[in-house]
């Protein structure tokens, strides 16, 4: 059976790369025009890759670097992985193993203190120390039964702009809305091209409307409208389903609602990967006009210096708690840390709870608890005392959620 090696992709291997992801995620290869377009957006930086005997590539990871907003509010440097496959001959033979080996090792050797990443299964990423940090639903509203009630949303101005002005007024724009809460990430550079692309400038057909309030443009909407009208329901409006909708105050989220409940033909608004407390119920007359229709994990973390990481957030009001934590991947960050108000220290005083590192990293951003996750086996409890103490700590108010798909 043949052998793979990895290491890190050359300049000019990039293309080669692309199509090992493009292949396992069932895309079609990529024509030279596409391949023109995205080659800036998709350097040889940030990437590895398993090679067979003849130096083909059959196996790919990549990343690129992004700040990550952690409780407390300060951004924390991020390696943000977004292009993870292996061709369907060559998987199941650790490929996957090693690649996410070496680039654990090439994060914490530039000192990046967090991983991030979304997931295309749920049962992949845990084994290599990943957690599901933030979570988003679906939600389904229904026209013409939901009303937005008085007064609310009617301060400023929706416009629909062509795609040539979101392109250049969006990216500013969401720099408006960066580390407003736990999750967000940071948008570089290069990740706008690859989206104005799939979603408007591409053919995509969606439409970009923005909301600006006393102070200038403060949010915005990218949405597309699909006809459902079919012959057993003629008179079935389209649905709206919206991609991402970013609003930088209370008064632009309920105005840019306000719009989409507002057009014409239709019978839905729907939309996926929103947060989970975005409360569109409260913004109705009759609440039960809003459905939702699934909730799914959002944003993977990765704890890739854990002390960095937790002396990055700040914590609840509770008396420190010690943590046990173990991390085989990466064995530095194994031991036990003091985790409280004042700050957090490495500690040899006995642990109260001990937990993998993929466990901490699902709750480092501050969703879930746990009191939650210790019956299912993911925390060893050693000190019931500490469970509360624990979840008062790292628990937020504000429900983290990342919005930004990478
Ligand atoms: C997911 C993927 C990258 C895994 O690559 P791989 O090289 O087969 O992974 P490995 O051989 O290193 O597997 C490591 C372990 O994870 C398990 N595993 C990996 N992917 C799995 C999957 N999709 N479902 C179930 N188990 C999986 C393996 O069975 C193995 O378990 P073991 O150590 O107990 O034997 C590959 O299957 C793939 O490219 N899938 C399609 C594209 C995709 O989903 N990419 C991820 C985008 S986020």
């Amino acid at each position: 059976m043949s052998e793979f090696h990895v290491r890190a992709v050359a300049e000019g291997e990039q293309r080669a790369c692309l199509q090992v992801l493009e292949e396992a995620l069932h895309a079609k290869p990529i024509a030279d025009e596409a391949w023109a377009k995205m080659a800036p957006s998709w350097p040889a930086e940030g990437k590895f890759a398993a090679f067979d005997d003849h130096d083909t590539p059959v196996g790919i990871t990549s990343s690129f670097d992004v700040e990550l907003t952690v409780p407390g509010g300060r951004k924390l440097l991020t390696a943000a992985v977004d292009g993870v496959g292996v061709r369907a001959d060559w998987t199941r033979r650790g490929i996957l193993t090693t690649l996410m080996a070496v680039q654990l090792e090439d994060f914490a050797a530039r000192g990046v203190p967090l991983a991030a990443l979304h997931a295309s299964e749920g049962v992949i990423y845990g084994r290599f120390g990943y957690g599901p940090a933030t979570f988003c639903k679906g939600i389904s509203v229904e026209r013409p039964r939901a009303q937005v009630r008085d007064g609310v949303g009617r301060d400023g101005a929706v416009r629909i702009v062509t795609p040539a002005e979101a392109v250049e007024r969006v990216p500013a724009l969401y720099n408006r809305f960066e580390g407003t809460r736990p999750g967000f990430t940071t948008r570089p550079a290069q990740w706008w091209p690859g989206f104005f692309d799939r979603v408007v400038t591409g053919g995509g057909g969606y439409r970009v409307a923005i909301h600006s309030g006393p102070d200038g443009d403060d949010g915005f909407v990218v949405y597309q409208t699909v006809d459902m009208r079919d012959r057993q329901a003629p008179e079935r409006g389209a649905l709206l389903d919206i991609r991402e909708l970013q609003a930088a105050t209370p008064e632009a989220w309920a105005g840019l609602w306000r719009f989409l409940l507002s057009v014409d033909l239709v019978s839905a608004v729907a939309g996926r990967g929103r947060p989970l407390d975005e409360p569109i119920a409260g913004l109705l007359t009759d609440p039960r006009a809003v459905n939702t229709t699934e909730v799914m994990d959002d944003l993977w973390v990765r704890l890739v210096d854990v002390l960095a990481a937790l002396r990055g957030r700040t914590y609840g009001a509770a008396e420190p708690v010690v943590l046990e934590v173990l991390d085989k991947q990466l064995p530095h960050n194994n031991g036990r840390y003091a985790v409280g108000q004042d700050g957090v220290e490495r500690t040899t005083a006995e642990p109260e709870l001990r937990l993998d590192v993929a466990t901490l990293s699902s709750l480092y951003l501050g969703h879930g608890f746990f009191a939650d996750l210790a019956p299912a086996g993911h925390v060893e409890v050693l000190d019931e005392a500490a469970v509360d103490r624990a979840d008062t700590l790292f628990h937020t108010a504000r429900v983290p959620w990342c919005g930004t798909f990478f």
